[in-house]
């Protein structure tokens, strides 16, 4: 049995009376979901929308708890740290990783930069040694896969593409997981929205069937 944490991050819903309101990346991850559960109904998936339901930002009092000894920690570092827990808990049991994530201001939302932050942790996630020199982190976790479907209103974002150097969203998100275990990243992208012309469409089909291959490719 495979275990997919499925989180969405857009602010929008896929649910609106106007459809064009509709969140592009929430709605291709939800088709990622309804594909491979088809495939795989033995399954087991942990999901969140950090959109709706967004995760707390850290504070100085979560960094002091982080860095607590755990024989040493107060019962109010304890309960600082609850909603970290649980989240680097559901990031554990995972063999997949499915984040769909809108493009705001070249990045990724605020909300799932918070969801890193909460979930990127000393001695929980990775480990720091300066015996290792120059790259002292390690990832604890191993064996990961983590699918990024993400959706811009421009396009060109790719490596090679007119854009790239304003890309940052992807890198970072790759960057970022691999404190998590994954060790590999693919990537489905609809690019064009702010366009609304036949690139848009042709962009959207065609996340739909790279979503489909890749199902097919991982299943
Ligand atoms: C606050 C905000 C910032 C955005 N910034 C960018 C951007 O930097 N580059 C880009 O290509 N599109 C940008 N867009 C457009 C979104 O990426 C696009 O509408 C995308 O489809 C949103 O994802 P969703 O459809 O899943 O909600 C932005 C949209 C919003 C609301």
């Amino acid at each position: 049995m495979t275990t997919i944490l499925h989180i969405d991050t857009s602010a929008r819903r896929i649910d609106n009376d106007v459809p064009v309101f509709n969140s592009i990346s929430k709605a291709l991850a939800a088709y990622f979901m309804d594909k491979w559960t088809t495939l795989n109904n033995e399954d087991k998936v942990i999901y969140r929308d950090l959109g709706l339901n967004p995760p707390e930002f850290i504070s100085q009092d979560w960094i002091a708890a982080v860095f607590t000894p755990d024989a040493q920690k107060t019962d109010k570092q304890k309960a600082l740290l609850t909603l970290s827990d649980t989240l680097i808990d559901e990031v554990d049991q995972a063999d997949i990783i499915v984040i769909s994530s809108p493009m705001y201001n070249y990045g990724m939302p605020a909300v799932l930069k918070a969801w890193y932050d909460q979930v990127v942790r000393i001695d929980k996630t990775f480990t720091f040694d300066l015996a290792r020199g120059d790259f002292p982190l390690e990832p604890i976790m191993s064996g990961k896969k983590l699918i990024l479907i993400s959706s811009s209103g421009e396009f060109g974002f790719e490596t090679g593409g007119i854009r790239e150097k304003m890309s940052h969203l992807a890198p970072h998100v790759e960057t970022v997981s691999k404190y998590l275990g994954a060790e590999e990243f693919y990537e489905i992208r609809s690019e064009y929205q702010e366009f609304a012309d036949e690139r848009h469409e042709k962009s959207l089909n065609d996340a739909y069937s790279g979503i489909e291959a890749l199902v097919k490719q991982l299943a």
